[in-house]
């Protein structure tokens, strides 16, 4: 256990899955096994596991985890790194405005009007000069120096947009001014990245990239284990924060509007082909389901066939007898308690997954795994979100 406490996450991320949870699953499987983690978000299990000796594969649907994910599991030279910090801010520092060129915002209007509405001018110069020095970089470093921006926006108090809570996922828009340096704050928070990744040292091989945990690029019987946290049902919204940092690192605003629509628990009804004789076969074991408001049973149908989709896929790819395990959260809609993890369990069951262990943990309220909850919402929330089920399975 020991070996995971060392290692300290290098951007907020809103719903973090415990570092020991993935410790405690790699038990019995020999060191350089293959682990995949198909909706990586920040990267924990590939970090924890890498730290540990076993090569990882992390997928996501979202830029931004994709970018945590691969800054955190670089292995970093820290004079290299502090060499090229230092390039990009005197690129930054010395370019001129009227020469700095953003396509993705420049070429686009609701990217730009977006950027004016959460953003002060001297912080939207300096992050356009800023954002243009880490664009003509190339090398193992350029994850880390988009993370390093990001950094500067996802934040809970002041950061470089005029919104608080954008790491908790609900950005609001706090102040009209901003005298926040954002050069200055790039290389403190550059320093504090430095000193974090040099801590633990990643000592097996891990592979992130972009795609979708429902249809994965991976050859069937090919992965040694899986470990993931898929999202709870309608329980954040990563891309309300996340978007105000990406615009900066070259997504349109349509782009990630797309993304969201498409990623799993996005509070949406099912596409017009989908099964939806299969969702409701999925979901008739869940008491009172009929009291639900049709726009409710629509998201969990919704939910139930992604559900679905990605157990077929996480069968498909791991080798015979091989374990996945699964971190859930049950949550409760309207005061109907629906248990996503007998959603879960009956869909593994369906493709040939068989529960072999299952525990319930308390979510620690000092965790950053949620954004806290409005006044409004505060009394439905804590028995919401109490408590979060691991799953393990194994393929038969
Ligand atoms: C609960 S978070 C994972 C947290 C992660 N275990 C960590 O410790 O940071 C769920 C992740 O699933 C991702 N996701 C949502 N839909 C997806 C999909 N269709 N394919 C892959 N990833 C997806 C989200 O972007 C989010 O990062």
């Amino acid at each position: 256990m020991a070996n995971t406490q060392k290692i300290r996450p290098i951007h907020p991320f809103a719903a973090r899955m415990a570092p020991e949870i993935a410790f405690a699953a790699l038990d019995g499987l020999p060191k350089g096994s293959l682990i995949l983690d198909p909706m990586s978000g920040s990267g924990t299990v590939v970090r924890t596991i890498s730290s540990l000796g076993y090569n990882g594969i992390g997928i996501d649907i979202d830029p931004l985890a994709v970018m945590m994910s691969k800054a955190w599991t670089t292995s970093i030279h820290s004079r290299n790194f502090s060499r090229i910090v230092e390039r990009v801010l005197t690129t930054a520092e010395k370019s001129a405005l009227s020469t700095v060129s953003l396509p993705w915002i420049d070429e686009d209007i609701r990217t730009r009007e977006f950027i004016d509405f959460w953003f002060a001018q001297k912080q939207k110069n300096a992050l356009r000069k800023l954002a243009s020095a880490i664009f003509h970089e190339s090398g193992k470093y350029t994850d880390l120096l988009k993370v390093a921006l990001s950094k500067l926006i996802i934040t809970k108090q002041k950061g470089a947009s005029l919104a608080a809570d954008v790491s908790h996922g609900k950005p609001h828009r706090v102040r009209m001014s901003n005298d926040f340096d954002v050069l200055y704050e790039y290389q403190v928070v550059c320093n504090r990245l430095i000193k974090i990744m040099s801590e633990s040292p990643m000592n097996g091989r891990v592979k992130v990239s972009r795609g979708d945990a429902r249809k994965l690029r991976l050859p069937d019987n090919s992965i040694d284990a899986i470990i993931t946290s898929p999202p709870y049902l309608n329980a954040i919204d990563y891309m309300r924060g996340h978007k105000l940092a990406l615009v900066w690192l070259g997504y349109k605003i349509g782009d990630l509007a797309a993304i969201k629509r498409i990623s799993v628990g996005a509070e949406r009804a099912p596409e017009a082909k989908a099964n939806i004789e299969l969702a409701k076969n999925i979901t008739s074991g869940i008491p009172d389901f009929h009291k639900l408001p049709k726009r409710k049973v629509n998201m969990i149908y919704r939910y139930a066939l992604d559900m679905c989709t990605m157990l077929a896929e996480a069968n498909r790819v791991l080798k015979c007898r091989a374990r996945a395990t699964y971190v859930i959260g049950n949550t409760t809609q309207n005061n109907v308690y629906i248990e996503n993890t007998e959603i879960a369990k009956y869909v593994a069951e369906a493709w040939g997954l068989r529960l072999i262990n299952r525990f319930e943990r308390e979510i620690p309220q000092n965790r950053r795994y949620l954004p806290p909850p409005t006044k409004k919402e505060q009394s439905s929330f804590r028995t919401r979100m109490k408590t979060e089920a691991v799953l393990t399975f194994q393929k038969t």
